[in-house]
C-alpha cells in the first residue's frame, strides 16, 4: 500500500458545513479513523454543539460564501502545521447544501436561487482556497455530494438541480487542474476531486422521528461517512473526477 492510499489517518481534513447530521456522521468517522478534523460552519452555537457530539473535533466559524473569508481561513490554516513540509491540508469535505423547491419553472423564485447558489459558491470560494494545499499534499482528496436529480431533473427542482450540476462541472474542472499539474511537473497524480451521488441523505433521527417510514433509494448519513474516510484507501488515479453513486436499496 503507498503512502497515498495507507489511510486517513494522521491526515488533516476540513469538513465545509459540518453541523448537519451528515456532517455530524463525516466527522465522527474521519476523528474515529485517526484524522485530524476542522469542523466549519456559520453557527458558532451549532459548532459548540457538534465539539460535544464529537470529541476532539476543532471548529471554526467561517461564512464560506465569503470568498476572502475563506482565504484568510486557507492561509491561516495551512500555515499553522508546526513543520509540514506539505500544505497543511491533506482533505476537503465539502457539505454545504439545503434544497428549496417552486410550483413549476415560474415558481423559481429569485430567493430560492440565492439559497441554493450558495451550494456552488462555497464550493468554489473553498476548493480554490484550498486546491494549492491538497495539491501541495501527497494524498489530496477534495469530495462534494451531488443529487441524482440531475442526471433527471425536475421543473420543481430546477433551482436546487442546476446549482448541483453547476457544482458537478466545477469539479471535473478541479480534477483536470489536478491532473495538469500532476502532468506538468511529471509527477505521479496523488490528488483527487471526487463526486458522491445521492438521492436523499436519512440519519438515525430521522427514523426515530417516523418508525414506520422506509426511506427508499436513501442513503445513511454513515454510508456517505464511510465513503469519505475510504477516499484515502484508493489511488487517485481512481478517483480523480470520478462520479460515485451512493444510492440506497
Ligand atoms: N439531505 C439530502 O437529502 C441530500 C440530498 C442530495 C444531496 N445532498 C447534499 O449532501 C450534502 C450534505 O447535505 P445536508 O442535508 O447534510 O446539508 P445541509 O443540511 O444543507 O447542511 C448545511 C451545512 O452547511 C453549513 N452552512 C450553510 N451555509 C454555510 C455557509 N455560508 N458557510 C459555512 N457553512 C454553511 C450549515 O451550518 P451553519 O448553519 O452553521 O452554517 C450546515 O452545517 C449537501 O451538499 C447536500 O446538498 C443532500
Amino acid at each position: 500500500m503507498s503512502e497515498e492510499t495507507n489511510g486517513v489517518r494522521g491526515r488533516r481534513v476540513v469538513v465545509a458545513g459540518a453541523t448537519s447530521a451528515s456532517g455530524t456522521a463525516v466527522c465522527t468517522a474521519l476523528t474515529a479513523a485517526g484524522a485530524t478534523v476542522i469542523a466549519v460552519g456559520t453557527s458558532a452555537e451549532k459548532l459548540d454543539a457538534l465539539r460535544d457530539r464529537v470529541p476532539g473535533v476543532r471548529t471554526e466559524v467561517c461564512d464560506l460564501g465569503d470568498s476572502a473569508a475563506v482565504d484568510a481561513l486557507a492561509a491561516r490554516l495551512m500555515g499553522d502545521r508546526a513543520g509540514a513540509a506539505v500544505g497543511g491540508v491533506d482533505g476537503l469535505i465539502h457539505l454545504v447544501g439545503g434544497w428549496v423547491g417552486g410550483k413549476g419553472i415560474p415558481g423559481q423564485t429569485d430567493e430560492a436561487w440565492e439559497a441554493m447558489e450558495r451550494g456552488f459558491r462555497t464550493l468554489r470560494n473553498t476548493t480554490r482556497a484550498f486546491y494549492p494545499a491538497l495539491l501541495a499534499s501527497d494524498a489530496g482528496r477534495v469530495a462534494f455530494v451531488s443529487s441524482t436529480t440531475v442526471s433527471a431533473p425536475t421543473a420543481s427542482g430546477a433551482s436546487y438541480t442546476a446549482s448541483k450540476a453547476a457544482g458537478e462541472s466545477w469539479m471535473r474542472s478541479v480534477a483536470d487542474g489536478f491532473r495538469r499539474d500532476a502532468a506538468s511537473r511529471t509527477a505521479e497524480l496523488t490528488t483527487a476531486a471526487t463526486i458522491f451521488v445521492v438521492k436523499a441523505l436519512v440519519d438515525d433521527g430521522m427514523r426515530a422521528a417516523d418508525p414506520s417510514k422506509t426511506f427508499p433509494g436513501f442513503t445513511d448519513v454513515a454510508a456517505l461517512a464511510d465513503a469519505i474516510v475510504a477516499l484515502w484507501t484508493s489511488p487517485a488515479s481512481e478517483l480523480n473526477g470520478e462520479r460515485i453513486p451512493l444510492t440506497g436499496d
